[in-house]
């Protein structure tokens, strides 16, 4: 899968893809992210890619041209699969979208900042807005970043059998139950007994019960239930 990334401030990326189950996936070629730099499409002399508002209120927008021109770049290039706005008014991101999400080929992220991007890229080329959560942000980036993670470690071969996204949190509607490693004994705190026993089915049991319990507690909507 290829991601490409659409932003002022390509920096911001240099962490979240260097580590860990990202950087992996980068290394075994399941997954491509290419960073392209908003500025260095900016056909005016200064390189500006934002503009006052119209209208007079306060506040800069980013420009069409850079944007447009990248996006048309790489659409010429490759075809696209989804063109994703990061933005507060988007639509809220969940483990569902992510797993329709790494079912494509190639996706573009553009990352807003300031007052937001000239409505006219909305219209014109985006697929697809997306926000992260109910709060705002200073741009898109982390938002990107996070969108790029949970879509990449699903993907096949990323994840071993003993990371498998499948026991993840959300991915069967569910919390996740609570974990413990060696020592069996801290302080006089227990891991339950239940966990050493060695029955599966009983740890299964267990587990399945205490995913309910916590799912039920933090995130009741989560189970639909109706009484
Ligand atoms: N940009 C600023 N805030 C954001 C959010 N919550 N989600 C996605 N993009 C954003």
């Amino acid at each position: 899968m290829r991601i490409d990334i659409l932003t002022i401030f390509p920096g911001m990326f240099e962490g979240p893809f260097s580590h860990s189950i990202v950087k992996r996936a980068m290394e075994k070629g399941i997954a491509g992210i290419y960073i392209h730099n908003i500025r260095d499409y900016a056909a005016n002399k200064h390189k500006n890619v934002d503009d006052y508002v119209y209208g007079g209120s306060a506040g800069m927008v980013m420009m069409i041209q850079p944007i447009a021109d990248c996006i048309e770049r790489l659409k010429s290039e490759r075809n696209y699969d989804e063109v994703i706005f990061l933005t507060p008014d988007g639509e809220l991101f969940n483990q569902s979208a992510a797993n329709a999400l790494s079912l494509k080929g190639n996706i573009m992220l553009l990352c807003g900042h300031y007052k937001g991007i000239d409505e006219r890229i909305r219209e014109h080329y985006i697929t697809r807005e997306i926000s992260v959560g109910d709060y705002v942000l200073s741009g898109g980036e982390l938002a990107a970043a996070i969108v790029a993670d949970s879509i990449i470690r699903l993907l096949p071969g990323v994840l071993s059998d003993e990371t498998s996204a499948l026991s993840d949190s959300f991915q069967d509607g569910l919390l996740s139950p609570p974990v413990y490693t060696r020592p069996a004994e801290y302080h006089g705190w227990k891991v339950p007994e239940v966990l050493l026993s060695g029955n599966d089915k009983e740890i299964k049991a267990w587990n399945y019960a205490r995913a309910i319990e916590r799912t039920r507690s933090r995130r009741p909507e989560l189970l639909n239930e109706t009484d």
